[in-house]
């Protein structure tokens, strides 16, 4: 606190914990505008108080549209040189994985999906587990959530699912109604919500939990032949942990920012957290003889038929220094790839590889890429340029400054020499809005449901049945034709669940007043 009886020991530029403006001017008196006479008028020459307000207005950035909740962490990844017994050079060239050993910085965003940025971390909702490698090839972001599969399969049905789980443009409240509504005639979503309304629909905290690229990409090899891939995080050293829904309200009553801590904590007592990347690997093509399709994000690759291999570890040993300038601003997206790495077909990877930078330009700004959270750590050098907030040129000192284009005979950047031959799918089919040939809704909804144990099989009956009592019965009918073609038990189960929630409901005499029934009631949404 500045007390103007007695001045500031030194105002030396120098001195390191001397408060300066951004202009680096010193700043002596934090306390008080400048007024005529102590009682004011404000003066509006305060260059000091206009920098501070003004900037303070501007503190926030859009939110993510979704994922805005998140945590963070720096880490390495370090590559174990071999797949399934081969070199792994066989399937990819791409440096990072070459060599045992071969080390590569990280940063990684954990982060809940729907709700806002200071919303619970107790939520039913899939986590986002978001990883940057900054390779000596230039970055690469593997995009993925906890679960290993998604809702939907065509990226041109996202908004409306967003839409749908996010809260009421009336009432902004979060509605299962409206959830299920959009479940309800999206059956592709069946096997999604038999995940999300089971434990593992709420993880303990970010570092129990695994991760999935969920999309399916490719490896490719010097010689340019392709594989599928999918990638998974395996949290081997903290294992596993999921909580049921009344565990989550426990933890919820006290604490809403429970997983962001768990993360922060662990890592400043020097506990890390450690996670394996596996991956599932299928010859190229079509594949007739499995019952789904490869390409299909709503489906698993058996891991009896297709194993996880490990391919190296990740260990995430330090904290962001500040939360703002690394965790809001990092910008993640599926587009970012490096050599040795390719995109299947999979329209909804397809879909989101637009979107993301897409969003990133509006969100932080069109030269988020130049923030050192976001830029590679190596050499950048393009002809790009301008902008907002451009923070220097990404000029390399060989290349005649004069030039800013390509091809150029005048000392300008060239093409790199190809690394390996260019992998080149072939395609020979009309140009249609078709779905794809095997959707196969329910299938795999009914053999997950199978192999849940008995504990997470009531959970998820439970869970499913309390969010849809509040459904109306077209909706709860449609859900309930989809989980009996996925097991006739499980439908007869949720069925049986939602009567029983029902009778609870009246028998409590909270009929009257239960949130989700007078909603229903009240908004007059039995039509359907
Ligand atoms: C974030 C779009 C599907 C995982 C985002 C953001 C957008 C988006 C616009 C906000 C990005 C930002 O502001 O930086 C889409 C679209 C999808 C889709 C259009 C489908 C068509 C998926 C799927 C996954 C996923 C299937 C999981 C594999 C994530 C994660 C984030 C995110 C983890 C947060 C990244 C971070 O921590 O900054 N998505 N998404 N998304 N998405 Fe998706």
């Amino acid at each position: 606190m500045s007390d103007k009886t007695s001045t500031p020991a030194s105002l030396d530029h120098a001195a390191g914990n001397i408060l300066t403006d951004r202009q680096g001017h010193p700043i002596s008196d934090n306390q008080n505008v400048r007024t005529v006479g102590n009682r004011g008028p404000t003066t509006l020459e305060n260059y000091h108080f206009i920098e501070k307000i003004t900037h303070f207005d501007r503190e926030r950035i859009p939110e993510r549209v979704v994922h805005a909740r998140g945590a963070g962490a720096h880490g390495v990844f370090e590559a174990y040189g071999d797949v399934g017994g081969k070199p792994i050079s066989t399937f990819t060239r791409a440096k990072l994985f070459q060599e045992k050993g071969k080390q590569t910085p990280v940063f990684v965003r954990f982060s809940t999906v729907i709700h806002g940025g200071h919303s619970p971390e107790t939520l039913r909702d899939p986590r986002g587990f978001a990883v940057k490698f900054y390779t000596e090839d230039g970055n690469w972001d593997l995009v993925g959530n906890n679960l290993k599969i998604f809702f939907i399969r065509d990226p041109l049905k996202f908004p409306d699912m967003v839409h749908a789980f996010k809260p009421d443009p009336l009432t902004n409240a979060q509605s299962m109604e409206r959830f299920f509504d959009f479940i309800s005639m999206s059956p592709e979503s069946t096997h999604m919500i038999t995940f999300l309304f089971s434990p593992w629909g709420i993880p303990a905290n970010y570092r129990q939990m695994q991760g999935s690229g969920v999309n399916t990409y490719k490896w490719v090899n010097k010689e340019g032949d392709g594989v599928l891939i999918k990638y998974h995080w395996e949290p081997i050293k903290q294992g596993i942990k999921n909580l049921l829904q009344r565990d989550a309200n426990e933890i919820q009553s006290t604490e809403f920012n429970h997983a962001t801590l768990d993360l922060y904590l662990a890592i400043e007592r020097g506990d890390y957290p450690e996670w394996e990347l596996c991956v599932q690997i299928m010859n190229d093509g079509e594949h007739p003889e499995l019952d789904f399709d490869p390409l299909d994000p709503t489906k698993l690759w058996p891991a009896d038929q297709f194993p996880f291999l490990p391919v190296g570890k990740m260990t995430l040993n330090r904290n962001p220094d500040d939360y703002f300038a690394e965790v809001e601003q990092a910008s993640f997206g599926t587009g970012v790839l490096v050599d040795g790495l390719d995109f299947s077909d999979d329209k909804l990877l397809q879909g989101r590889t637009f979107s993301y930078s897409d969003t990133q330009r509006h969100r932080v700004g069109s030269n988020y890429l130049q923030l050192p959270i976001n830029a590679p750590k190596t050499r950048v050098a393009t002809n790009q340029s301008g902008g907002q907030m451009l923070y220097h040129v990404d000029r390399s000192p060989e290349q005649n400054p004069h030039v800013n284009y390509e091809p150029s005979s005048l000392g300008g950047l060239q093409e790199a020499p190809p690394s390996g031959k260019e992998h080149e799918p072939h395609y020979d089919a009309r140009l249609v809005r078709h779905k794809i040939d095997k959707p196969h809704d329910f299938k795999q909804a009914g053999d997950t449901y199978r192999a849940f144990e008995d504990w997470e099989r009531d959970e998820l009956v439970t869970n499913l049945a309390n969010a849809l009592v509040s459904c109306t019965e077209g909706i709860q009918n449609r859900v309930i034709r989809y989980l009996t073609e996925a097991d006739s038990e499980y439908g007869k189960r949720v069925s049986e669940g939602i009567s029983a929630a029902k009778q609870k409901i009246k028998a409590s005499g909270l009929a009257e007043t239960h949130p989700a029934i007078k909603k229903a009631e009240q908004l007059g949404h039995g039509a359907d």
